[in-house]
C-alpha cells in the first residue's frame, strides 16, 4: 500500500509539532519508507480553536467513530493525553487491526502491558518513542539495541518542565510559580502540570523504562515519588553555595531479583555529568554488565523533539519494523512490599 492513511488523536503542542513535520518532511518519508503518509481525520475538543497550523477544517472531528469506522485508517496516531478516552479509543483501533503510535506515559504505565497484549492478539503493533525522553531514542536503545547486555540500573532527568523550572530559578532566581507558567506557554508542561511538579510523570516514565529494562512488570505505583513543588530559590542557592545542583531524578535499579526505584529532587555535585543537563534537556544513563553505562541527552519535550520520536516510529513502522514490546507475562511472579516501595520478584 503506497499510502498510508493516519487518523491523528489530538491536536496541542505533539499533534501540531506531527503536523508540521508532515508538512514539511513527505519527501523525506518517501524517500524512506517508498510511502505517502495521508492524514484522513483529527480529532480534536473544540472545532473552533485556533490552531497553530494550517489544517484542513473538514479533517477536524469531535467525534472518535469517525476515525474508527474508517476503514481507510490503517494507523492511529494518539497525542491527546490522559487516560480516557484515549485508552478506549486505542483499545478499539487495536481490536479493529489499526497500528497505534502514541506519547502517552501515563496509558501507558499504567495499561501497556494489557495494550501490548491485545496488539499481539489483533496482529498489529503498538509504538510509543515519544513516551519517555522527548526526542531521545532511549526506548529504541532498551528493545533494539541492547540484547546481550543485563541492565542493572537506569537513572536521569525525565521531566523537561521541571528541569526547565529548577535550571531557570537556579539561573535567574524566579520563583517557580512563575517559571511553571512559562513552561506552560513554551508547551513543556502536561494538561496538568501537577503532573510534572509532583514527580508523576517522570513516575510514569520511570515505570515504563523499568518494564522494558528489567524485563519485570513494574506498576508506577510501586515507585516512590516526591515532586519540586516545595523548593524554593533559597534552596538552589544555599545548594550551590555548597557545591550542588538540585534536579529532579528518577532512578531505578534491579539486582538480585529485587527492584527500588524512586522520584525525587536529589542534590548533584556540580561536577556530576546530569548537573550540566539544563534548560528542557532531559538525560538518561542506563548501567548494563557488559557496555557500562551509556548517557543520552535531548529535548525532553516541547512541539519538534516530541513530534520527531513520534514521526520515527511512524516511519519504522511503515517499513516494517516490528514494534515495541513490555513484557506482559510477568505480573503473577511480582510481590509488591507497598511499605518499602519494593517489588521483589
Ligand atoms: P495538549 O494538551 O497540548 O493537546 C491535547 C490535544 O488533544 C488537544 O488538541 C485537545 O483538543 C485534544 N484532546 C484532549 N482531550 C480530548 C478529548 N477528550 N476529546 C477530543 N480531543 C481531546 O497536549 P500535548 O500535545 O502537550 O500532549 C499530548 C500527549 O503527548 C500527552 O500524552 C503528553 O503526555 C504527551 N507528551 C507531551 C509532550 C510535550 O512536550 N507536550 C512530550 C512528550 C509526550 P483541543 O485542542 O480541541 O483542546
Ligand atoms: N510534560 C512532559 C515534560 C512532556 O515536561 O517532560 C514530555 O514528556
Amino acid at each position: 500500500q503506497k499510502n498510508v492513511k493516519i487518523g491523528l488523536l489530538g491536536l496541542g503542542t505533539v499533534g501540531t509539532g506531527v503536523v508540521k513535520t508532515l508538512q514539511t518532511h513527505q519527501d523525506q518519508i518517501e524517500k524512506r519508507t517508498g510511502k505517502h503518509i495521508e492524514i484522513r481525520r483529527i480529532l480534536v475538543r473544540d472545532l473552533k480553536k485556533k490552531r497553530g497550523v494550517s489544517v484542513d477544517p473538514s479533517l477536524l472531528t469531535t467525534s472518535p467513530e469517525d476515525l474508527l469506522s474508517d476503514s481507510e485508517i490503517s494507523v492511529i496516531i494518539e497525542v491527546m493525553g490522559g487516560i480516557e478516552p484515549a485508552y478506549s479509543i486505542i483499545r478499539k483501533a487495536l481490536q479493529t487491526g489499526r497500528h497505534v503510535v502514541t506519547a502517552n506515559k501515563e496509558l501507558l504505565a499504567k495499561h501497556g502491558a494489557e495494550l501490548l497484549e491485545l496488539a499481539e492478539k489483533n496482529g498489529v503493533q503498538l509504538w510509543f518513542e515519544a513516551s519517555v525522553g522527548g526526542g531521545i531514542p532511549v526506548i529504541r536503545i532498551l528493545q533494539s539495541y541492547l540484547h546481550v547486555n543485563r541492565v542493572q540500573s537506569i537513572a536521569g532527568i525525565l521531566n523537561g518542565t521541571c528541569n526547565f523550572i529548577l535550571s531557570e530559578m537556579a539561573r535567574t532566581g524566579r520563583p517557580y510559580a512563575d517559571v511553571l507558567k512559562e513552561a506552560q506557554a513554551l508547551g513543556y508542561a502536561e494538561a496538568d502540570p501537577m503532573n510534572d511538579v509532583l514527580g508523576f510523570d517522570t513516575m510514569y516514565k520511570l515505570a515504563i523504562l523499568s518494564n522494558l529494562a528489567f524485563d519485570i512488570h513494574i506498576p508506577p505505583t510501586a515507585i516512590e515519588t516526591e515532586g519540586i513543588q516545595q523548593i524554593e530559590p533559597i534552596d538552589i542557592e544555599m545548594a550551590h553555595a555548597w557545591g550542588y545542583v538540585i534536579k529532579l531524578i528518577g532512578s531505578a535499579a534491579y539486582t538480585e531479583g529485587l527492584f527500588s526505584a524512586s522520584v525525587g529532587p536529589r542534590l548533584l555535585p556540580v561536577s556530576h555529568p546530569l548537573a550540566q543537563v539544563n534548560d528542557v534537556l532531559n538525560a538518561v544513563t542506563i548501567s548494563s554488565d557488559v557496555v557500562g553505562e551509556l548517557t543520552f541527552i535531548g529535548k525532553g519535550a516541547g512541539e519538534l523533539p516530541t513530534a520527531s520520536a513520534v514521526m520515527e516510529d511512524l516511519i519504522c513502522l511503515c517499513s516494517g519494523g516490528a514494534g515495541w514490546r513490555i513484557p506482559a507475562f510477568h505480573k503473577d511472579n511480582v510481590q509488591i512490599d507497598s511499605e518499602e516501595q519494593r517489588v521483589q520478584t
